[in-house]
């Protein structure tokens, strides 16, 4: 009785066809909120990824710092922890210098500038500038320029003096504060709104999106509409993982990571203008926009970091940068 059991629990087993194969997946860890650019584009792949590709691979998104801050990810990433990050241009120099030139103050004028840049053959061959360290970039993805935010307000650069600012992990970061004689401290983005909360810090750079998404504007009486650094990221994988998935799924995430790159950098733009306007609605923060001589005077007194990095970023990058303004 036992055997004629046994016999028919295997018929059965042959008759549903071959196990599946347990899906591949696609842990995707990022800092912002879902309601951000880098938040929606994250939640499109992981729609498009299992639209397509159904249960071969499933994609597993972790916002706001819930899996691993910036500081951690790529180190995770390489010991196969997670599979996708998108950090901040801003934080990766531990990796390459080459990526700290869209750090560089009042570099590009526009977000069509960046774009123009970044679709370029050298904006193009950053993506593999950290290759030799198993980190290769899968594309960029846009969030917007960054504005200055202060407990006071912040019209001429003497405004900054003696000021602590927050900074992502950037040298250029350090130095760009340096050159108004202002302080900068690097410090996780997780930890900015306690920061400033707390007068711990007097100030921070970023984008409406994430001045607005996590409150920032709320603990900051001033917002100074600057426009002077960039804020986009790196959409990155580990060699290994990438080289290691089968070709044609390769070829579907790619494709599906292109799209959502497309539709949130569609809507960069549109969420940072809305966000804006739901701070000055607030009344929460004053809005400060500087006069064109106002804003002269940031440009004279940062421009000099450029020189201070050009051995490291390389010349011919910055001019090639810069001249996707025109
Ligand atoms: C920051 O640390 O300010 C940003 O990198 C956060 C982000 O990912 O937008």
């Amino acid at each position: 009785m036992r055997v004629l059991t046994a016999a028919l629990a295997l018929l059965a087993l042959v008759a549903a066809g071959p196990l599946s194969a347990a899906p591949i997946v696609i842990k995707f860890s990022h800092v912002v909120a879902e309601n951000t650019p880098k938040g929606q584009m994250a939640i499109k792949f992981k729609e498009l990824v299992e639209q397509r590709l159904g249960d071969k691979v499933v994609v597993e998104v972790y916002p706001n710092s819930q899996l691993f801050g910036d500081d951690k990810v790529l180190e995770a990433m390489l010991l196969g922890d997670v599979q996708i990050a998108a950090p901040a241009l801003s934080k990766f120099e531990r990796y390459t210098k080459a990526l700290q030139i869209f750090d560089l103050p009042f570099l590009f004028k526009d977000m069509a500038a960046v774009e123009r840049f970044q679709q370029s053959a050298e904006g193009q061959q950053l993506l593999t500038s950290m290759e030799d360290k198993g980190v290769l970039g899968l594309g960029y993805l846009h969030n917007g320029l960054k504005q200055l935010s202060a407990h006071s307000p912040l019209r001429v650069p003497e405004d900054a003096h003696k000021l602590k600012f927050r900074v992502m992990a950037s040298d250029v970061l350090v130095a760009q504060f340096d050159a108004v004689d202002a302080a900068a401290v690097k410090k996780p983005f997780s930890e900015v709104f306690t920061l400033l909360q707390t007068n711990a810090i007097d100030g921070q750079e970023n984008t409406w999106s994430n001045i607005y998404s996590q409150k920032f504007f709320e603990v900051q009486e001033y917002i100074t509409e600057s426009n002077h650094g960039l804020l986009d990221y790196l959409v990155v994988t580990s060699s290994d993982f990438w080289n290691g998935l089968p070709d044609d799924i390769r070829a579907e995430v790619k494709a599906a990571l292109d799209e959502s790159l497309a539709y949130a950098n569609d809507l960069a733009n549109k969420k940072n203008e809305a966000d804006k306007a739901a701070i000055i609605a607030s009344g929460r923060s004053e809005v400060i926009e500087l006069t064109d001589a106002q804003r002269q005077q940031w440009v004279d007194a940062m421009r000099p970091v450029w020189k201070q990095f050009e051995d490291e970023i390389g010349k011919d990058l910055i001019e090639a940068a810069y001249s996707s303004n025109q």
